[in-house]
């Protein structure tokens, strides 16, 4: 894993969009995974930046979202799709064609999860995938669990990730309870992954992650067997590591 330290947020977000610049510059029609959560909003807030420089071009570019609420319908401004579509896709020219994100408005859940699935296979794979870290170690929506779950499939959220993901919403009543999320397996099978990290209650989770056992009660621990991952973080999420 290689790890890039940053001095704050606003570093961490300019370092990880180089990365993803990078990407987009030397493949033009390449397949982006995405993430939403507060972590990269600042990474999206450069690339659209970059875009409107002239410097970025995402005509040719499929992106591919981690997970989206089970229940939320897409003009709820707390779905990913909203999210994704305030923070880039409505403010680059990429094609809405090929934006992807789960159903969260399909019922049900195995018809949903086998929708997104034939969408993921039909991209052709993951060239990038860009992730957030849950404080519980969850990557997308993979809860802490007793096993890796392999393709999309619908969570019911932890306590705790409804409970961080609260400060979204109204009230905690509002906080969906389901998720559909992409599985592990799509996310090992990405050439690259980019992991952004900020914050010191995320500190110890960094540590356990990267530096603990691989485990499904940490899901992000089974980023350690992927062969081209970089993390990139704020000294503050780095502090109990280095
Ligand atoms: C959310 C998302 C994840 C995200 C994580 C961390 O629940 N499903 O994809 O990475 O939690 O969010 P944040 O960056 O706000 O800490």
């Amino acid at each position: 894993m290689k790890i890039i330290k940053a001095r704050d947020y606003q570093e961490m977000s300019r370092r990880a969009a180089n990365v993803i610049s990078a990407q987009v510059i030397m493949k033009p029609n390449c397949v982006l995974g995405l993430a939403t959560g507060s972590t990269p909003i600042g990474t999206y807030a450069e690339l659209v930046e970059r875009y409107q420089k002239g410097d970025l071009d995402f005509s040719g570019i499929t992106t591919v979202n981690l997970d989206e609420y089970k229940g939320l319908t897409r003009d709820n401004d707390q779905s990913y799709y909203y999210f994704m579509n305030e923070h880039l896709f409505s403010k680059v020219n990429i094609d809405p064609k090929r934006t992807f994100l789960p159903d969260g408005t399909e019922p049900d859940s195995a018809k949903a999860c086998e929708e997104y699935n034939r969408v993921i296979d039909s991209v052709g794979g993951v060239d990038l995938q860009l992730l957030g870290l849950g404080h519980n170690g969850h990557i997308g929506f993979n809860e802490p669990s007793d096993i890796f779950k392999a393709r999309t499939h619908c969570v019911d959220l932890t306590e705790t990730t409804v409970e961080a993901n609260k400060r979204f919403f109204a009230s905690i009543d509002e906080v969906p309870r389901q998720a559909y999320t992409m599985g592990i397996q799509t996310i090992m099978q990405a050439k690259k992954i980019l992991i952004v990290v900020s914050g010191k209650d995320k500190a110890a989770i960094v540590k356990e992650a990267f530096f603990g056992a691989i485990t499904p009660k940490v899901q992000a621990s089974v980023l350690q067997l992927h062969s081209d991952v970089t993390l990139v973080a704020d000294e503050a999420a780095l502090s109990e590591i280095i």
